[in-house]
């Protein structure tokens, strides 16, 4: 019920939309309700052979029936309005709403559920506060109305044509408080459902690569069974109560032939009267039925309105405070202070970060090292604050990352990670994504210094080729590329590279290194490489080690004092195939 009032309060901006059509269809109601009374009095007139009053009737008729045209149509245009006014209201607010939630949220979700979500049960919601409501509240009316007409005419006859009415409205209350639980359930299995093809489109690569397409189809099918069942139990469901809110008042109708017929037959009754009746039970029935099947509609809303609820009042975790700052002027210098991170709800769970403390002054670089799993790119994250630590705090150009405006803070922090991601769109468009509105000139410089823009100007269409999906395919190392001219041209004061040259070869990387030479220049940088040549570059190099930094200093000091590092340099990492036959490189060092 809470849910329902809330869902009501979409309608708030539209109270006026809401009024007129509701006052359209208490007219139209009139109109509608005259005509059986209308009806009967010709029956009477047909009686009497009064052709003259016959005439006048039938034109009458005509005119309630030609306002009524009118004013419905008026009504559904004023509620077609309002429905999709709503829709649109909806649809901002929950995209808004998800794209305020801070990413920690979507570790945990299934994409396929949210998707669901933004469109199965906004769909329900929407329907139901455009039509669903005019319609219920239409169809009430019909039965108030059609009920007073008929205790006006015979108070004694309407009593007992309307005895069933009581045991259709709890019927009817008794089949929602079953059928919500249900369809909630629906609801909640086509959001799986399109989890699952979500991940099978998603997924298609690994699917193809290990034949898994049976495997695939039959936990496909599962859920496509699981939707099945749970929506047969709600057909069933409806299938019993529809006809039966239907059929009770046929008992009323049955009543009225046999009690009414004998009073006419005896006289009490006019057969002009009797028909008028007879009409106004007959329009009764109708809506009765109607309410049957938008009161469905009103618990699939609701239903649906819940999961959206349950959306919209998950508080973003990560925003502006009220009073938040622009960040302080500044080079990019950056401190970590007693910096712990847990991910997720359990704080028991093993940290990513286990108290890390560490500065790394403005316009220097600083290589992360570690192994895989080991916390760096868990670091670099929260410079950007797409993560807030657990305790601790994140310091940059001295304001603790979490009084800064988060804009303002991301625009000065340009992150590449190993996997990046390009938009449906040209390669001039993927690159200025970081900066609205860059020419085309910026955009070249940035592609130069990133050493895309030889392969860029051999792609058909140069600049302007549409890339990622639905366009051209670029390799990992292309991507890569591309990503990090997008965050040169952001010219920000911080920048991460996060494994943003594994996938180019080396000859690529040491000229993207000479080109990131310059661009480093006043700059914080931090790097996340396993290849020699790349640390090497740095000012300073960290390791961490199992959410831990264990030591932090220049090349030649850890070579002498750390056997982690030692061990780096002599055997490199695993994916050290290179540096086996150039160990130090040193034209790249002297960067
Ligand atoms: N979004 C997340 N939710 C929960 N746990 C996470 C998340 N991201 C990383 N982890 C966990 O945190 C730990 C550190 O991960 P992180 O990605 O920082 O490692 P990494 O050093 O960057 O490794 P790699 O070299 O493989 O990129 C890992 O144990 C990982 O399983
Ligand atoms: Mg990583």
């Amino acid at each position: 019920m809470a849910t329902f009032v809330r869902l009501l309060g979409f309608l708030r901006d539209y109270r006026l939309g809401v009024w007129v059509s509701g006052v359209l269809a208490v007219l139209a109601m009139v109109a509608t309700v005259a005509i059986p009374g209308l009806t009967g009095a010709a029956i009477s007139a047909i009686q009497a052979g009064d052709r003259d009053r016959l005439r006048l009737l039938a034109i009458a008729i005509v005119a309630a029936g030609v306002l009524r045209l009118g004013l419905t149509v008026a009504r559904r245009l004023v509620a077609g309005r309002v429905s999709l006014g709503v829709e649109v209201d909806l649809r901002n607010r929950v995209y808004e709403h998800l794209l305020g939630l801070e990413l920690g949220f979507f570790d945990g979700q299934q994409t396929g559920q949210l998707m669901s979500r933004a469109t199965v049960d906004l769909q329900s919601v929407r329907f139901f506060l455009g039509y669903g409501l005019v319609l219920i509240s239409q169809a009430a009316l019909t039965v108030v109305f059609a009920a007073v007409a008929l205790v006006v005419i015979n108070p004694v006859l309407a009593l007992i044509s309307l005895f069933p009415i009581p045991f259709v409205i709890w019927i009817a209350q008794r089949y929602g408080r079953r059928a919500r639980p249900a369809l909630q359930e629906v609801q909640q299995r086509i959001g799986e459902l399109t989890a699952e093809i979500e991940e099978n489109v998603g997924g298609i690569r690994v699917i193809k690569a290990f034949a898994a397409e049976d495997r695939r189809e039959r936990r496909f099918s599962h859920s496509v069974t699981r939707v099945f069942e749970q929506s047969m139990i709600s057909t069933r469901m409806r299938a019993f109560y529809n006809p039966f809110i239907g059929f009770l008042p046929q008992l009323g109708l049955a009543a009225l032939l046999l009690v009414g017929g004998r009073m006419v037959i005896n006289g009490s009754l006019t057969l002009g009267e009797f028909t008028a009746f007879y009409g106004y039970l007959l329009m009764l029935l109708a809506p009765v039925r109607t309410l049957g099947w938008t009161l469905g509609l009103a618990q699939r809303a609701t239903a649906s309105g819940a999961r959206l609820f349950e959306l919209l009042d998950r508080e973003p975790r990560i925003t502006a405070a009220p009073d938040a700052t622009l960040l302080p002027p500044g080079t990019g210098r950056v401190e970590l202070r007693d910096v712990s991170l847990v991910y997720g709800e359990d704080h028991d769970a093993e940290p990513a970060l286990h108290d890390v403390s560490l500065t790394v002054e403005a316009g220097t670089t600083l290589a992360l090292v570690g192994a895989t799993g080991s916390g760096k790119t868990t670091l670099v994250q929260l410079i950007a604050r797409l993560y807030d630590p657990t305790s601790g705090a994140v310091l940059v150009d001295g304001a603790d990352v979490r009084t800064v405006d988060p804009h303002a803070l991301r625009a000065q922090v340009a992150v590449v990670n190993d996997d990046p991601f390009l938009f449906s769109a040209s390669v001039h468009e993927n690159i200025a994504y970081a900066r609205g509105g860059a020419s085309r000139e910026e955009v070249v410089e940035a592609a130069r210094r990133a050493q895309a823009h030889d392969f860029i100007a051999t792609l058909p269409d140069g600049y302007d080729t549409r890339v990622g999906e639905r366009g051209l395919t670029l390799s990992g190392g292309q991507r890569q590329r591309i990503a990090i001219a997008r965050a040169l041209l952001a010219n920000p004061r911080i920048l991460v590279l996060d494994d943003a040259t594994s996938s180019v070869d080396a000859s690529t990387e040491r000229q993207i290194k000479q080109g990131l030479g310059a661009v480093m220049a006043g700059r914080t940088t931090f790097v996340i490489a396993h290849r020699l040549s790349t640390i090497a570059l740095a000012d300073e190099i960290a390791i961490l080690d199992a959410g831990r930094l264990v030591d932090r200093g220049t090349h030649d000091e850890l070579l002498r004092r750390s056997p982690f590092y030692r061990e780096i340099v002599e055997k490199g990492m695993p994916d050290q195939v290179f540096l086996t036959r150039k160990p130090r490189e040193p034209e790249v060092a002297g960067l």
